[in-house]
């Protein structure tokens, strides 16, 4: 059985005071949830890392940032690398966003070296597969998916995949309040299994976790997880409040599956 796992990122929001009083709001709201049956991460910007790390410090809650360079230190002006990250009191990082990709230069090798860094400081990477709207409606979901699968996990070995987490993300989904449906969520969830499997082996590719993001809400996140191959949400704009992040979370919490 797979442990579901449910992430916020909060992308550019959030001043580090903001931060904090998110953090200790869900904490109150965490303070009994049942941490067995679903994992919880929170990723806020860069500048708020060491704050939130001492907000959850002696919880259950994870902490992630939201992208990371893959060399230990060096002249990289602006870069962040995975030791900073793990200094900063981080478990978690997002790789490879359809944002990152989309604005930033982003490539399935930069996210292969990103993840091979991460892992080897210990991070657990959480990396962002998914195709737009133009690849959906040319019929390329699934070319773009294998893509983003077999460029990014390139020279990963089973072992350390399963030290992972992938994120389903279409990117009409994101930001839009355009949710993929439950099926469509599960199609593109089962593709990636068997793609897995198919790279892999049958064990690594069941034991895998794969998130679903794209305007995950209170409202639609137990159909959603309630799907066979959908193992928790990366959430992002209704992880930025505690009302809705932690409807989400509880809700998650309590699906039997
Ligand atoms: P929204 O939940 O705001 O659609 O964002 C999803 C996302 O990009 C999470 O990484």
């Amino acid at each position: 059985m797979r442990k579901s796992i449910i992430a916020g990122n909060w992308k550019m929001y959030k001043t580090i005071n903001e931060a904090i009083d998110l953090a200790n709001g869900l904490k109150r709201e965490f303070f009994k949830l049942d941490f067995a049956s679903v994992d919880v991460v929170l990723c806020p910007v860069f500048t708020a890392l060491s704050e939130v790390a001492e907000v959850l410090n002696e919880t259950d809650i994870g902490l992630g940032a939201q992208d990371v360079y893959w060399q230990d230190e060096g002249a990289f002006t602006g870069e962040i690398s995975p030791v900073m990250l793990k200094d900063s009191g981080c478990q978690y990082v997002i790789i490879g966003h359809s944002e990152r990709r989309q604005f930033f230069g982003e490539t399935n090798e930069t996210v292969n070296k990103k993840i091979k860094a991460s892992l080897k400081h210990g991070l657990t990477p959480i990396i962002c597969v998914g195709e737009n709207l133009q690849e959906r409606e040319s019929n390329n979901t699934f070319k773009v998916i294998q893509d983003h699968i077999k460029g990014s996990l390139q020279d990963i070995s089973a072992d350390d995949l399963l030290k992972t987490v992938i994120a389903y993300e279409p990117v009409w989904a994101i930001g839009t309040g355009k949710t993929a449906t439950p099926d469509q969520t599960q199609e593109v969830h089962k593709y990636i299994r068997d793609l897995l499997r198919k790279m892999y082996n049958q064990e690594t590719a069941d034991s895998i976790r794969i998130q679903y993001g794209g305007s995950v809400k209170p409202e639609n996140i137990i159909e959603l997880i309630s799907k066979s191959d959908v193992d928790g949400a990366l959430v992002g704009g209704a992880s930025l409040k505690v009302e809705s992040f932690s409807a989400i979370v509880i809700q998650a919490s309590e699906v039997k599956k």
